[in-house]
């Protein structure tokens, strides 16, 4: 395995084998000409060009830079993470503690592995109208198998993964941590979980720069996913979007993607410094949280949007705009410059 290409060298490569194999459209017939680069790039496992190998090297090199156990690459979002975390440790009519309100991944995760699902609430914020972190108090653990936590939520509220671990003695812990991939890569994000959680999922397409839908499932326990995922998987992968993941996780570890988040965290920092009419909030600074005095959330939303300005979640308190690892300096002074205008 040493010596074989990395995914994204071995898709460069050029194949001088005539093939009779699929995808037919064998990398030079284009039936939607704009997508050109990505049809030539579009492999199958072929005796030729075997892209399986590079794929389990990128992984591993994934696995030493997150420092875990395994790390899988995903294509079809973090939802197919949470579902092939629950496959992979619990069997059909095991309890598995969800959050009411979770991404509907969680429930249909417990449904396909025959499971029964065991809700538990989490109180709101009354001054943000959010949910808030979930603790230790919130989790009746007693005959569970698997329990999922999403931190941060959706708004960027994050829970203590470390002390909630520290009472999942008989419970696999899952981290839907679908809106943190940047956490591993900066100390002045919030701690991520992939080295404390049994199994922690991250979207690299919402934040971390990533193509739709690819994501990571970071494993520290001793099962292997890998089979799970197998089972809800594709057997044609789509070898570009898994090199978009190799480059992707390249870029967040070196300086330079390590620099480009710190300068986002500065700019955010900035923009909370100069923007004196509105209240910010929650626990992850790349999630713009504010609220308005004498404006409800939608209000706020409603008067952003009259401004070309869309936001990604509101609700009746408060209103959330979502930054990323993309999330230009021009984008960050506009917003302020109409915040101070509302
Ligand atoms: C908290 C949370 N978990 C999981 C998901 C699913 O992520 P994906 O779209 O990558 O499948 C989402 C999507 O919005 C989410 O908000």
């Amino acid at each position: 395995m040493g010596a074989c290409l990395s995914l994204i060298n071995l898709l460069k490569k050029t194949n001088r084998k005539t093939l009779f194999t699929t995808p037919s459209h064998g990398q030079k017939f284009f039936v939607f000409h704009k997508f050109r680069q990505f049809y030539k790039y579009d492999i199958s496992e072929t005796e030729a060009q075997n892209p399986q190998l590079a794929l389990a090297k990128a992984q591993k090199q994934a696995s030493k830079i997150y420092k875990t156990k395994q790390t899988l690459f995903l294509t079809n979002g973090s939802s197919s993470g949470i579902i092939a975390s629950v496959l992979a440790c619990t069997q059909p009519k095991d309890k598995v503690l969800i959050w009411r309100n979770a991404h509907p991944s969680h429930l249909n995760a417990v449904k396909l592995a025959g499971c029964e699902p065991v809700f538990y609430d989490i109180p709101i914020i009354k001054e943000w109208g959010i949910p808030d972190k979930t603790t230790p108090e919130l989790l009746d653990l007693k005959g569970i198998r698997a329990v999922i936590v999403t931190s941060p939520t959706y708004e960027g509220i994050v829970s203590d993964i470390k002390t909630i671990k520290k009472v999942c003695s008989e419970a696999y812990l899952i981290v839907d941590e679908a809106h943190g991939a940047l956490y591993p890569f900066s100390d002045k994000l919030p701690q991520s979980a992939v080295n404390i959680a049994d199994f922690t999922i991250q979207s690299l397409h919402k934040t971390a720069g990533g193509l739709n839908p690819t994501a990571l499932l970071h494993v520290n326990c001793d099962i292997d996913a890998s089979i799970a995922l197998n089972m809800i998987n594709t057997t044609s992968p789509s070898y570009p979007l898994l090199a978009s993941i190799e480059a992707n996780i390249n870029y967040l570890n070196s300086k330079k993607g390590r620099k480009k988040i710190d300068n986002l965290i500065s700019e955010i920092e900035c923009l909370r410094k100069n923007t004196t009419n509105v209240e910010f909030g929650g626990d992850d600074i790349t999630k713009i949280l504010i609220k308005k005095k004498g404006l409800t959330g939608f209000e706020l939303s409603e008067k952003l949007y009259e401004y070309g300005i869309e936001d990604e979640k509101t609700n009746e308190i408060s209103t959330m705009l979502l930054t990323g690892i993309g999330t230009s300096s021009e984008k960050l002074r506009r917003l302020s410059k109409i915040l101070n205008k509302i």
